[in-house]
């Protein structure tokens, strides 16, 4: 395949910007996101990428979750994508921090009214009902908020600041093999590993 690590950019974000899909593709990358617990265990779960810019990745989620206590708690994360066809891995570590309250409002006005919805009735009491229930719940609710959802207090954004960015292409007919940008004081080092 065509190696885009061949042209070296002095600058991984050169590399997010032709690898990942510009912030106004409807079609979000997932993602698996890792944190580590109070306890010093991993985590991990899918999320979507909303956007990305030279600050770093964001995502979306309840600030009720478990996901939001492990980074209240430890700032350390990774993310984790992959493409189709295993052609591409992009492996990030990073600190997540609190996004922007302007950069939040926006992603939720963004969201489709199924994911604003889901916003409000994503509780652990919710998911304890009978199919039934949530069902006749979720509909009573869009019925009581004709003119949509507004942004709940649970609703939150983290804004992740990449300290490592590794770039694993795929080769057919070579060894697979991988770009690593670490974040240093000049700047960011790079180095080709072995896949
Ligand atoms: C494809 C996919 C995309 C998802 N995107 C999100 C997301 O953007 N934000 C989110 O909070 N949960 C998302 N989820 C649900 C999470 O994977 C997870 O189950 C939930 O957030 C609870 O995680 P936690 O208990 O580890 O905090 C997604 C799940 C899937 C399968």
């Amino acid at each position: 395949m065509n190696d885009p690590t061949a042209r070296e950019p002095t600058s991984p974000w050169d590399l997010i910007s032709e690898w990942l899909p510009a912030n106004d593709d409807p079609e979000r990358p997932q993602l698996t996101l890792s944190t580590v617990t109070p306890a010093g265990e991993a985590d991990a779960r899918t999320v979507l990428l909303t956007e990305f810019n030279a600050d770093g990745f964001f995502f979306h989620t309840d600030a009720m979750s478990r996901k939001a206590s492990n980074i209240v708690n430890n700032s350390s994360v990774a993310l984790t994508f992959l493409w189709p066809g295993f052609t591409r891995q992009l492996v990030v570590q990073g600190r997540a921090e609190v996004a922007p309250a302007y950069e939040i409002a926006a992603a939720y006005a963004s969201r489709s009214p199924y994911l604003k919805q889901l916003a409000w009735q994503n509780t652990f009491e919710f998911a304890q009902l009978p199919d039934s229930e949530r069902r006749a719940r979720w509909a009573a609710f869009a019925r009581e908020h004709p003119d949509g959802f507004a942004q709940p207090d649970t609703w939150i954004g983290f804004l992740v600041r990449p300290t490592r960015m590794t770039f694993w292409t795929s080769a057919p007919d070579s060894a697979s093999r991988r770009l690593e940008y670490r974040e240093s004081s000049g700047g960011w080092t790079r180095a080709y590993l072995p896949g």
